[in-house]
């Protein structure tokens, strides 16, 4: 069974759905840690009480970003992970942290990339008018919010919306197609192929275009 290293800075729902996911026999990996670069963040106390190791690593603590993440690689690889999972860990990552994870780093953002990249997503996709907006998971590269799609969910955007209620519809896909894109991970499935990702095997229901309200 593959390995897998969660990294979260805060809340750690999308960690939660994993956990889930995993206790339901639906994601066939063994969560070896949850790891924050913020003590307070909540999601430690859920991973803990799921009875997964939990780690935490203050950016605070360093003289620099490289040292930063050169501390985070080495604990990081101390549980040996087949595939690092970024789950609303609210970092920057440098070049040579990137390169290391290469084709075994997972990002989730809440837009459908390459739309809306970095923060406020929501708020952004409500001041352009977007009819709609949705979740991404990919493939971690050197450019921030960007690299080979996994999976993405769309939902619609809603006359009477406001943040908070397309955060939450958004939201709700993001615990849906993280699992899924584990998974297909967990499954061999996924082949890069021309910086792209092909997913092999019975054809997947990795889009579905709008959700239902
Ligand atoms: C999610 O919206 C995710 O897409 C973004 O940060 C948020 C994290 O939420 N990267 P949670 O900590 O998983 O609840």
């Amino acid at each position: 069974m593959k390995n897998i290293v969660i990294l979260i800075s805060g809340r750690g729902s999308n960690m939660e759905a994993l956990i889930a996911a995993r206790d339901k026999g639906e994601l066939p990996v063994n969560i070896a840690a949850v790891i924050s670069n913020k003590a307070d963040a909540k999601g430690l106390e859920t991973a803990a009480k799921a009875g997964i190791a939990t780690r935490v690593l203050e950016h605070k603590a360093f003289a620099s970003r490289e040292a930063f993440d050169t501390a985070l690689l080495a604990l990081i690889d101390e549980f040996a992970p087949d595939l690092v999972v970024l789950a609303g860990f609210m970092r920057i990552l440098t070049p040579d942290f990137v390169r290391h994870y290469e084709g075994r780093m997972f990002n989730i953002h809440p837009s459908l990339l390459p739309a809306f990249p970095g923060l406020h997503t929501h708020q952004r996709a409500l001041a352009e008018g977007v009819r709609i907006h949705g979740c991404t998971v990919h493939f971690v590269t050197a450019e921030l919010d960007h690299g080979p799609v996994v999976i993405q969910a769309a939902v619609p955007v809603l006359a009477d919306d406001d943040e908070d209620r397309l955060a939450a519809r958004v939201l709700q896909e993001e615990h849906r197609i993280y699992p899924q894109a584990v998974r297909w991970f967990a499954e061999d499935r996924l082949h890069l192929v021309d910086g792209r990702v092909q997913v092999s095997g019975a054809a997947a229901d990795f889009t579905r275009l709008i959700s239902p309200t």
